[in-house]
């Protein structure tokens, strides 16, 4: 069985949970499901980043220790991701045993490799924030938070030999041509390699929140490089090395922009360094802009999910996620754009669709539907849609995958028109448009099911389908002539009551 391991970043704890980071999580979410109904095993990982001084600083403000500031947002994650039908099957949380074992086992085998050295880190230091900022930070030549002088301190440092990883990294990416995508995020990340790179810095004294080295435990690791070793963790990498050698390399991070760097640089150098293979597959998507801006806690413009999903539904906020943006550039968000599309393909096209079947069926059919026809027009329609999702879902390009299963519901619609059952007498003709109306429900109830599974497995129900969409395996649930016929077809409430904005 082919195996498909997707992650997201692991988020922050010093934040609660905003629309842009269910953007990642909804979208990884619909990539596993599809590949779940494609047959492979997948392994779908999320979770958070709970070490370094972002959250020591949250905890602090809060009043409370760093440990129970990331128990609190890890626990706001969960619930958001549970509301959202995310269906993960790991969450890791950094501050976990496990996680510590397989960071100081990775690092302590990179410094056995020699690839790590002591030095010293000379930086300008304000005392208050306990951070190191660099000249360009500074407003007036002081800190940007406090506005008091910043000192030049000197750190006893570990420093990662980065700038060995120059020619791996160069080599890798020659033989790896698709592993960052899109194409634009790829020459972004072999310019950053081109321009030369520095010793990074992976360790701090001034802080002990986070993973001690193992080597000299008067030190803990840099964030960063504890937290892009999750990824190897969940994967068995400390505790269980023959499920580690089945899952890595092969590994899909869903990434944002703003941590390009890190995934596309440092993480796959570290690999290097440690003797593993760098990931396979990192996907690099755009922001989630509101009003034309990044969200932040400053700007007083972040949107949680569950506000959403009380006016759209759960399935109304993941297709908007999945369907708005092209996987890549900036995409900006708007509750007017939103209800648009809601209504225009999720309340017209696909709601119209079934309720206008079910009630023909009711009034002409005595509420039985029929079999599809095999020569139906429809049937080459929904060989393309799935062909064209298929596609587009294994680049990672959900709204394209969905703009082409809506290909299927207009011309299932426009075939409705064209015929006008709910105008001819009952008969063999109305049983034909109606039979194949059913089976482009059925075909699409499984095709939809990896962005909207609440809303299809009603579907899948009121055209009185036994068990679920979700556990039907392509590409034979997408073949023309599943739907049996026969069986009771129920009108119900509509599946997307239209949005109003008064
Ligand atoms: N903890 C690090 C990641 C470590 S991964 C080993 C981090 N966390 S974060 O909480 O800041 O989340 C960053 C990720 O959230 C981004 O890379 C992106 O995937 C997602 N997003 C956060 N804001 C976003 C938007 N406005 N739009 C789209 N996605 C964004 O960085």
């Amino acid at each position: 069985m082919p195996r498909f391991y997707v992650t997201t970043p692991i988020y922050y704890v010093n934040d609660a949970p905003h629309i842009g980071h269910a953007y990642t999580t909804v979208i990884a979410d619909a990539v596993a499901r599809w590949h779940r109904l494609a047959g492979d095993d997948v392994f779908f990982l999320t979770g958070t980043d709970e070490h370094g001084l972002k959250v020591q600083r949250a905890a602090d403000a809060n009043g409370i220790s760093p440990k129970e500031q990331a128990d609190r947002t890890s626990e706001r994650f969960k619930e958001a991701w549970r509301q959202l039908r995310v269906s993960n099957e790991d969450f890791i949380r950094t501050t976990e045993p496990r996680h510590h074992r397989a960071v100081q086992q990775l690092l302590q085998a990179v410094y056995d490799n020699g690839h790590i050295t002591k030095g010293t880190y000379e930086g300008l230091y304000c005392v208050a924030c306990e951070a190191y900022y660099a000249e360009a930070d500074l407003v007036d030549g002081n800190c940007p938070i406090h506005g008091r002088p910043v000192e030049l301190l000197e750190e006893e440092n570990y420093f990662f030999a980065l700038s060995r990883f120059e020619q791996p990294l160069l080599d890798w990416f020659a033989a790896h041509p698709d592993a960052i995508q899109p194409d634009a995020k790829r020459n972004e990340a072999l310019g950053l390699i081109r321009q030369g790179l520095d010793d990074v810095s992976i360790t701090r004294t001034s802080l002990s929140w986070g993973v001690p080295v193992p080597w000299d435990e008067s030190h803990v690791f840099y964030v960063w490089y504890d937290a892009l070793i999750n990824y190897a963790t969940a994967a068995g990498y400390a505790d269980d090395p023959e499920r580690f050698e089945q899952w890595w390399p092969a590994v899909n991070h869903l990434i944002g922009k703003d941590i390009l760097r890190f995934h596309c640089v440092y993480w796959p150098a570290l690999l290097l360094a440690a003797g593993l293979e760098p990931p396979r597959h990192v996907w690099v998507h755009g922001f989630l802009l509101v009003g034309g801006e990044k969200m932040s806690k400053t700007r007083l413009n972040q949107i949680a999910p569950a506000d959403l999903v009380a006016d759209f539904g759960v399935d109304g906020f993941r297709y908007h996620m999945l369907r708005d943006n092209a996987f890549g550039p900036d995409g900006d968000f708007s509750y007017e754009g939103m209800v648009a599309r809601y209504n225009a393909d999720l309340a017209n096209n696909l709601g119209n669709l079934l309720s206008r079947v079910a009630t023909v069926v009711d009034r002409k059919c005595g509420g039985v539907g029929a079999a599809p026809q095999p020569d139906s027009p429809l049937a080459g329609v929904a060989a393309e849609a799935y062909a064209a999702a298929e596609a587009a879902w294994g680049r990672v390009q959900p709204a394209e995958a969905l703009e082409a299963t809506w290909r299927l519901v207009r011309e299932a619609n426009a075939h409705l028109e064209a015929n006008e059952p709910w105008k001819a007498e009952p008969g063999p003709a109305v049983d034909a448009v109606l039979g194949d109306a059913l089976e482009v429900l059925r075909i699409v109830a499984v095709l939809a099911s990896a962005a909207i599974p609440d809303a299809c497995e009603e579907l899948w129900r009121r055209i009185g389908l036994p068990g679920s969409p979700l556990d039907q395996r392509l590409p034979a649930a997408a073949a023309w002539g599943g739907y049996p016929g026969g069986v009771p077809v129920e009108k119900g409430a509509p599946l997307f009551p239209r949005i109003t904005t008064a």
